[in-house]
């Protein structure tokens, strides 16, 4: 297929998506949090932040319609497994409708993560990727997710999160130690990909600063 035909065909589909996902947005502006899906250069430095080519079972918070979703499949090892938790049924049923047999699409809530792991029979992951909006959720919502988050990571694990706003690093720092941010400004609007790592458990306190 020529490179305008494939262009061609994908441009509807992007603009589709797009569209859907705005459509959402209109009707839970305050759970979605962004109007359009983030970006491919925002999506990549994401990807190469958590780590993903090295993680064995790695947790995705709010696929939404599933940008992201693709993108860790795709750099992620063969036999590795991605949860995804997405609160938004008809975001849900669009993500499980992704053919990789290394998906596992979960309808529900951030909070239950310790729940929802166990209910897949998964072990701890090695990486959470977090799309999910802070800055409009209560307080206690989001500590209760930074919580179920540092309770299910491996030790060693990676905990990434893309937000406009500082709230997740208020939220998170006290919790998970000194975090690592970076800018990606190739995105509408420009985001914060925040990342925190989980103490080994060797007595050295509850995270570690960032050295990479
Ligand atoms: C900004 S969108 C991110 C979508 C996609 N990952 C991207 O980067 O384009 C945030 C997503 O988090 C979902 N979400 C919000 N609160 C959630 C929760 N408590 N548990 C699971 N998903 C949640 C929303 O429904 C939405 O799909």
């Amino acid at each position: 297929m020529s490179l305008r035909k494939a262009n061609s065909n994908m441009l509807p589909k992007m603009m589709n998506g797009c569209l859907f996902f705005f459509q959402e947005f209109l009707k839970h502006p305050f759970q979605i949090g962004s109007v359009i899906p983030s970006s491919q250069a925002l999506i990549r430095r994401v990807i190469e932040t958590a780590k993903v080519d090295e993680a064995d079972v790695i947790v995705e918070l709010g696929p939404g319609t599933g940008c992201t979703t693709k993108a860790i499949l795709e750099n992620m090892k063969d036999d590795a497994k991605l949860l995804s938790i997405e609160i938004n049924p008809n975001f849900y049923s669009i993500i499980s409708e992704i053919p990789d047999p290394r998906l596992i699409a979960h309808l529900g809530d951030a909070r239950k993560l310790k729940d929802i792991l166990r209910e897949h029979n998964l072990g701890a992951p090695q990486t959470v990727i977090s799309g999910i909006p802070f800055s409009t959720m209560s307080d206690e919502c989001g500590t209760q997710i930074i919580q179920a988050i540092n309770d299910a990571l491996a030790p060693g694990g990676r905990f990434v999160a893309y937000q406009l706003s500082k709230k997740v690093i208020s939220l998170c720092t006290p919790v998970m130690g000194q975090e690592k941010v970076e800018m990606e400004f190739l995105n509408i609007p420009p985001m914060r990909v925040c990342c925190w790592e989980k103490g080994n458990g060797n007595g050295s306190g509850p995270g570690r600063k960032l050295a990479s």
